[in-house]
């Protein structure tokens, strides 16, 4: 895989384009939250991996792009788990906040029929996410914009539910991220995350796949997640760990590993290409440590709050 685009060359191009939000251009976390996730030629990247699957990237189906476009722990099994947790319907428009390449958005419009629109501060992301969703026919349920989801461009009320997977631990003020998504939220509307907390372990080491260092990390614990929730005007419905799971998954993809196969989950790889190794390792280890603690959570808009 070619290396990656330097930092600056991503900033300067971002700036140019004009496609980031405003505060990406002027708060430091914002701009190298952006550069950590931004490559430069991630679709070029992503056809080479398909192809190397035996993929045709003009024919693609969201089973063959399962490994790469679901950028969070675990993959399609999290998504698949999620979905059982969402009370989700047909008619519903929901909201995907940090919506990545758009695997999860894609994967819920066909499970559930519904209409989702995804934001997400990587202008690159949004840009492939537009892409696949074109080739795959699902224009009609989807759209992508860049935006932070602390400012989110959407009138009060506009969303039966939201959710949000593997974003948050890049947001520092989770009040005000779980308000701005109570916001948009329409009366009795819910909020799907699945999320990394902080566990009882040592300080994780950087890398890691959503942060290149420390700085750009902020990572709450289940318990600081719930208080943050509630006192946003959520009730809750569910927390619940998924780290066994998590274990188990590692241990699987590291079996497949040494059986000569590819992991089931290739997106970390695809995007941050050589930093992608010591991401992983780190996030193993941090796992294994309880550094870091996979949770997910059900959460209700609060009338009157
Ligand atoms: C680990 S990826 C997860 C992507 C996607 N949710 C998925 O599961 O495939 C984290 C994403 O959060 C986005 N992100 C981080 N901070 C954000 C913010 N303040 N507003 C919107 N998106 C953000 C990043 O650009 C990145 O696409």
């Amino acid at each position: 895989m070619p290396g990656r685009r330097p930092r600056t060359a991503v900033r300067s191009w971002a700036r140019i384009s004009g496609t980031l939000p405003r505060s990406a251009h002027v708060t430091t976390p914002a701009a190298d939250i952006v550069a950590h996730y931004s490559h430069g030629q991630l679709q070029q990247r992503l056809e080479a991996a398909l192809r190397a699957d035996g993929v045709d990237p003009g024919r693609l189906s969201v089973e063959a792009l399962a490994p790469y476009d679901q950028f969070h722990g675990r993959g399609l099994e999290a998504t698949v788990e999620a979905a059982g947790l969402m009370p989700a319907r047909a008619p519903d428009h929901l909201l995907d906040i940090g919506s990545g390449l758009g695997g999860p958005a894609r994967w819920f419009a066909q499970h559930f029929g519904c209409r989702i629109t995804g934001v997400d501060l990587t202008p690159e992301f949004c840009a492939l996410a537009r892409r696949l969703t074109t080739q795959l026919g699902l224009d009609a349920q989807l759209r992508f914009e860049v935006a932070d989801a602390l400012a989110l461009p959407f009138a009060d009320a506009s969303f039966d539910g939201a959710y949000s997977m593997n974003v948050s631990m890049n947001i520092a003020d989770k009040p005000a991220l779980y308000r701005e998504i109570r916001r948009v939220l329409k009366p009795g509307g819910w909020l799907l995350l699945s999320e990394i907390a902080r566990g009882d372990g040592p300080e994780p080491a950087y890398p890691m796949p959503w942060a290149a260092t420390a700085a750009t990390s902020f990572l709450a614990t289940p318990a600081q997640t719930r208080t943050a929730l509630e006192a946003a005007g959520f009730d809750l419905r569910l927390l619940r760990s998924t780290r066994a799971q998590a274990l188990a998954f590692g241990a699987r993809a590291r079996e497949a590993v040494a059986r000569g196969e590819q992991p089931p989950h290739r997106a970390v790889m695809l995007v941050h290409g050589e930093l992608a190794a010591a991401a992983m390792k780190n996030s193993a280890r941090a796992l294994a440590d309880a550094s870091i603690e996979p949770i997910e959570l059900l959460a209700v808009r609060r009338e009157g709050a």
